[in-house]
């Protein structure tokens, strides 16, 4: 018979990573919802379209990395690249221009890309994503970057670097687009066949590639930063005041290239070298075209998302294990029943209690609740006796009822 795997480039999560998960989610749903954001869910597959229009055609996400499939009417529906465009969807559904300026929301979920699965690169894989849609305000700008760092911080990813830029607006850009695509025209003979075959698609990604020639064409190249409006340079150095007020630090990079196409004025990603070539934890920018785009009114936005598979590699350090603090143990099977019904009344009383449900010897029952880290163990035999793990004193309880006194007055304070 086949062996049956999880897919390529899928991870199941067994415990106590999962429960690890929960509390990064926890974290990051604390940092946000000081600063007012609050949780939102989109679907986790939506009309293809969707994602043509928000992410782009040009993108490697659109071209090659959406797991796209018909549905029985034979509509054209893919998994969920990115966050983004879905909130956007939704707040244009939902007319939720009506509601008070800026919406801040966020949220955490699967994501599907069809990459060449590495080391923190899945084909499912898990971000946390901040939106705020309605305003432009530099201001926001900022305080999402310093809030992804007090996440990074929280959660112990270790030093990271923030690489700043700004896009400006689709007419500088288009602008720029053209400027730069005669200049790698001038030059193509010196070009990597790649950059050339994508030279009219998306020259921009010249500034990405590896091979020699074209890194020394690109020394050369003009930069998009130097030929944004006086406006968008404005608002960068608005949002550059204000981090630099946060004490936070960045690197100017006019390079910074991000693979998806709603980009407009700032864009930022946080690297961490305790990742390998997979470095990017988190990254966002604004998106002042993409609710237009989708059909919505002219609405500014700004956001990011962050990889909770990766920010939990280099968080590194495996969580100590929950501590099961009260065991029940039978000592003849008709004790089962009194278990059953004692566990559920320790458990309302607050106590995290397990029983034995394995048929295990007395000894290996002791050996289990050493094992869960109980501090007490009921013995459910003639009597009822309830044992104190850590002095070894056992004691005999009149009732059941008095049991819930006994353990809590075992209770490590
Ligand atoms: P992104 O840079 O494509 O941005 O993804 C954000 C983060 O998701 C990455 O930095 C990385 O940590 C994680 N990630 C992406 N692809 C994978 C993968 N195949 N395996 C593991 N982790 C991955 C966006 O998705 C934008 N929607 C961010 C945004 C929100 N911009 C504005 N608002």
């Amino acid at each position: 018979m086949k062996k049956l795997q999880a897919p390529r480039g899928t991870l199941d999560v067994l415990p106590p990573d999962a429960r690890r998960r929960l509390e990064l989610v926890g974290i990051a749903g604390d940092v946000l919802g000081r600063a007012g954001y609050e949780p939102m869910d989109t679907p986790v597959f939506e009309d293809t379209e969707l994602f043509a229009r928000g992410v782009g055609e040009s993108t490697d996400i659109v071209q090659k990395e959406m797991f796209t499939f018909e549905d029985k009417a034979g509509r054209s529906l893919t998994l969920r690249p990115e966050q983004t465009a879905g909130i956007c969807r939704a707040y244009i559904e939902h007319g939720m221009h009506k509601l008070p300026q800026p919406v801040k929301v966020w949220s955490a979920g699967p994501f599907f890309r069809h990459e060449a699965p590495q080391a923190g690169r899945f084909r499912q894989f898990t971000q946390i994503d901040a939106e705020a849609l309605g305003s432009d305000d530099p201001s926001l700008d900022a305080e999402l970057i310093l809030l992804l760092a007090q996440i990074f911080q929280r959660i112990g990813t270790g030093p990271t670097r923030l690489r700043l830029s700004s896009l400006g607006t689709p007419a500088t850009r288009a602008d720029y687009l053209e400027e730069l695509t005669h200049f790698l025209r001038a030059r193509e003979d010196q070009l990597s066949d790649d950059v050339r075959a994508r030279l009219d698609q998306n020259p921009l990604r010249a500034f990405d590639a590896d091979h020699a020639g074209t890194r020394a064409v690109m020394k050369e190249a003009p930069l998009l930063i130097d030929r944004i409006s006086a406006d968008d340079a404005d608002h960068f150095g608005q949002v550059r005041a204000l981090l630099d007020t946060a004490g936070m630090d960045y690197e100017l990079d006019p390079t910074l290239v991000r693979g998806l196409d709603y980009y407009t004025r700032t864009v930022f990603e946080f690297e961490s070298e305790r990742l390998g070539a997979q470095a990017a934890l988190g990254g966002g920018g604004r998106y002042d075209g993409l609710i237009e785009e989708l059909g919505g009114q002219p609405t500014p936005g700004v956001g990011w998302a962050a990889g909770v598979e990766r920010m939990l590699l280099a968080a590194g350090d495996e969580p100590p294990a929950p501590r099961a603090r009260v065991f029940i143990a039978i000592v003849k099977p008709d004790a089962a029943r009194d278990a059953f019904v004692l566990a559920r009344r320790l458990r309302e009383a607050g106590l995290r209690v397990e029983s034995e449900q394995a048929g295990r010897s007395m000894k290996g029952q002791l050996k289990q609740a050493d094992r869960i880290g109980a501090f007490a163990t009921v013995i459910l035999g003639d009597g009822i006796e309830v044992k104190d793990m850590e002095t070894g004193d056992q004691r005999e309880a009149a009732s059941l009822d008095d049991v819930v006194d006994m353990v809590r007055e075992a209770t490590p304070a």
